[in-house]
């Protein structure tokens, strides 16, 4: 067992909202971290028990064929059918096939990240993994722009291109993954029944206008599989958040994984206010009982592996 709990406690984390950032302190970037390599192996193992992500990271076309039935990982009473454009973008063999990266980035989308100055950095990693098409032009010297995977959840398509009501919407999410040029986009198709049509649309869209993306659709075995790995660990989330997705599935492939844009409080470690997002005046949902993460005691967990040498959180600003 990878020891993820901190002080070693075996239930599961109380979280006390009033003033957590005081409690997560986290050494500015320039103070002594050092890459454990045995643990982050030893990790690895662990997590191939559950899942491989060369395999997980996306369903492929030998497996299925257009109107085969899925049921939903979250509403199993809902089913849909593969449509042929789905199938169609389904990729022949993984796209992290064979892949191994000396360091990998992954950048979660805190506002924590504004004024970083962490882009550079960011930009010098072998791999880099970004969350639901946060947007990177305007903000390239706190995020970067360097990106070979990005994840788009299909809310992202009500949330940040308004359903695609109209030809503008439309045509601003058309740039946006143009803007992709050849990175790989997950797109978790499965999940739960809601995002039916949002994902059709964009499959489309991508279709339509030979946009050059490698697209990619999580396994259905996938979230339970992550969920099980860190259940196991004592780590009692609810729904993986994204950001812990792509940080369980970087074990497999990446040797050495640091994380930016971490941080789901609405304090910095200053006290000062950090917005829920870099980009958006989305507000802090995860204090809701509705919500279905459970994302400051992920964060625990992350923080505990950064001590232990198993990857590197940076939530101030880089050097
Ligand atoms: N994140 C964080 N602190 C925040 C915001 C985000 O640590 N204040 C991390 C989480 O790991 C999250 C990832 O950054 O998964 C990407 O952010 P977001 O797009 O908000 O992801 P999710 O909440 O997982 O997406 P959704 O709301 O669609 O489930």
């Amino acid at each position: 067992r990878v020891e993820v709990v901190i002080n070693g406690s075996s239930s599961p984390a109380v979280v006390d909202r009033s003033n957590e950032s005081i409690k997560h302190n986290i050494q500015p970037a320039s103070a002594k971290w050092k890459h454990n390599q045995t643990l982050s192996l030893r990790i690895r193992k662990q997590i191939l028990k559950f899942l491989d992500a060369e395999k997980d990271i996306s369903v492929l076309k030998g497996t299925l064929k257009p109107g085969d039935i899925i049921h939903y990982i979250f509403d199993r009473d809902s089913t849909m059918n593969v449509s042929q454009n789905l199938y169609e973008l389904l990729p022949r063999t993984s796209p992290l096939k064979n892949k191994h990266f000396r360091t990998c980035a992954i950048v979660g989308n805190s506002g924590v990240l504004l004024n970083s100055g962490c882009g550079q950095e960011i930009d010098t990693h072998s791999f880099v993994i970004r969350c639901n098409l946060a947007p990177v032009q305007e903000y390239a010297r706190d995020v970067g722009l360097k990106t070979d995977l990005v994840t788009m959840n299909p809310s992202v398509i009500q949330r940040a291109f308004e359903d695609l009501v109209n030809a503008t919407w439309r045509e601003k999410l058309l740039q946006r993954l143009h803007s992709l040029n050849g990175s790989i986009l997950w797109i978790p198709a499965f999940t739960a029944r809601g995002g039916k049509e949002r994902v059709e649309w964009v499959n489309e869209l991508i279709l339509k206008h030979r946009v050059n993306v490698r697209t990619a659709y999580p396994s259905l075995r996938l979230l339970h599989a992550v969920r099980g790995y860190w259940l196991t660990n004592r780590v009692h989330i609810k729904r993986p958040t994204t950001g812990l997705l792509m940080y369980t599935l970087a074990t497999r492939f990446c040797n050495q994984i640091y994380l930016y844009g971490f941080w789901p409080f609405p304090l910095d470690q200053n006290q000062n206010p950090v917005k829920y997002h870099y980009y958006d005046s989305l507000k802090y949902g995860y204090t809701s009982q509705a919500s279905p993460h459970t994302m400051p005691l992920e964060f625990k967990a992350l923080k505990s592996l950064h001590e232990q040498g198993a990857l590197k959180l940076t939530v101030g600003q880089c050097d």
